[in-house]
């Protein structure tokens, strides 16, 4: 499926969803694909080296559906258990190539299910070419209809949106969810390991640079509040990476070899070549993600061997902040 084609990709979408056949606004996509033509253009972090992007050795590094698994079904679990909503379809819309669909998929999950958007044509294509129905269109103007879904997750890379754009966002994922569905905004904190990561290490080592400000705790609130959304609450959720291998040693390059992948982090590779950068980056890793939490397993990068089996898994923990709200049931939002 060719990642630009929007219409090619709402009508496949409609094939394998038939009851979705209805919720994308033609209205909406004729205004997008009008825009394009005018040469609105954003910048794609996500797109092929070619372009400037780092979006191949992303999209390597999510070949892996385990390594981010926890977190993803935790997330999944808040619709299932947070909606009131009829529709058990969620847009994801940093979907990227249709990992958290993947990961659902792979654990036998059936609902909620996970629609992949994206903005970049790369990736869009990337989706398609694994199996999973993408569809091409920006968190800040969706092409679904109001009231068309029963939830919408902003997840793994909200921090992308620009500041001045985000309200925005959450006032479209308002405008689509029906009465009763639930927004998941998923971000990770100002001033955390997961900032400190992306400001001493991505921003200095990958080719797009990270100049992304990552989320404060009362602009997250506010939000979802001023979108119109209602019992919101503000979580901590587990999100580590996981990975495993034969050995110690190897476990903890595989780690380092995600790390490289998942940021594309050409600079340490032209650096240090690609085995030492993989043994760099985990260095780099177990000096910054380090978090104050009772269990010291959790605390900082850990390896331990398998009790069944002879692998090692290596953890290295990643504690994401996440919102959820439910816009309001009829009678109340009527
Ligand atoms: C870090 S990736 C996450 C992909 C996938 N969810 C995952 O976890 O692997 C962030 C994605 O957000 C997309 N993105 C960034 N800004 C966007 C926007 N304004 N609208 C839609 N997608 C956007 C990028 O193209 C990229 O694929």
């Amino acid at each position: 499926m060719n990642g630009q084609d929007i219409r090619g990709q709402a009508d496949a979408l409609a094939e394998r969803y038939p009851d979705l056949r209805d919720r994308v606004d033609p209205s909406r996509v004729e205004r997008l694909l009008g825009e394009a033509a005018k040469d609105a253009v954003h910048r794609d972090d996500f797109g092929s080296s070619a372009e400037g992007g780092r979006g191949q050795s992303y999209v390597a590094a999510q070949r892996s559906t385990h390594t981010r698994a926890h977190g993803i079904n935790q997330l999944a679990r808040l619709f299932t258990e947070r909606s009131r909503a009829q529709s058990d379809v969620v847009l994801d819309l940093l979907g990227g190539d249709g990992l958290v669909a993947r990961v659902l998929e792979s654990t036998g999950t059936t609902a909620p299910r996970v629609i992949t958007c994206d903005a970049s044509p790369f990736m869009v294509e990337a989706a398609w070419a694994q199996g999973i129905p993408a569809l091409l269109q920006r968190a800040e103007s969706l092409l679904f209809h109001t009231g068309s879904v029963g939830g919408v997750l902003l997840a793994y890379g909200t921090h992308h949106i620009p500041e001045a754009d985000r309200q925005r966002v959450a006032d479209e994922a308002f405008r689509v969810i029906e009465p009763g569905g639930v927004f998941v905004l998923h971000d990770f904190l100002a001033g955390s390991p997961v900032d400190t990561w992306f400001t001493k290490v991505v921003d200095v080592y990958a080719a797009t640079g990270h100049d992304h400000p990552h989320f404060q705790l009362e602009e997250t609130e506010s939000l979802l509040t001023s979108a119109g959304f209602t019992d919101v609450e503000l979580l901590s959720l587990d999100d580590p990476f996981v990975v495993k291998g034969p050995t110690r040693e190897q476990a903890e390059l595989e780690l380092g070899r995600y790390l490289v992948d998942m940021y594309g982090l050409v600079a340490l590779v032209d650096e240090y070549g690609p085995e030492d950068a993989a043994r760099r980056a985990f260095e780099l890793a177990c000096d910054i993600f380090q978090y104050e939490r009772p269990e010291p397993a959790r605390s900082a990068v850990c390896a331990e061997p398998d009790t069944v089996g002879d692998q090692w898994t290596v953890t290295m923990p990643r504690e994401a902040l996440v919102a959820v709200g439910r816009r309001p049931p009829r009678d109340v939002a009527a």
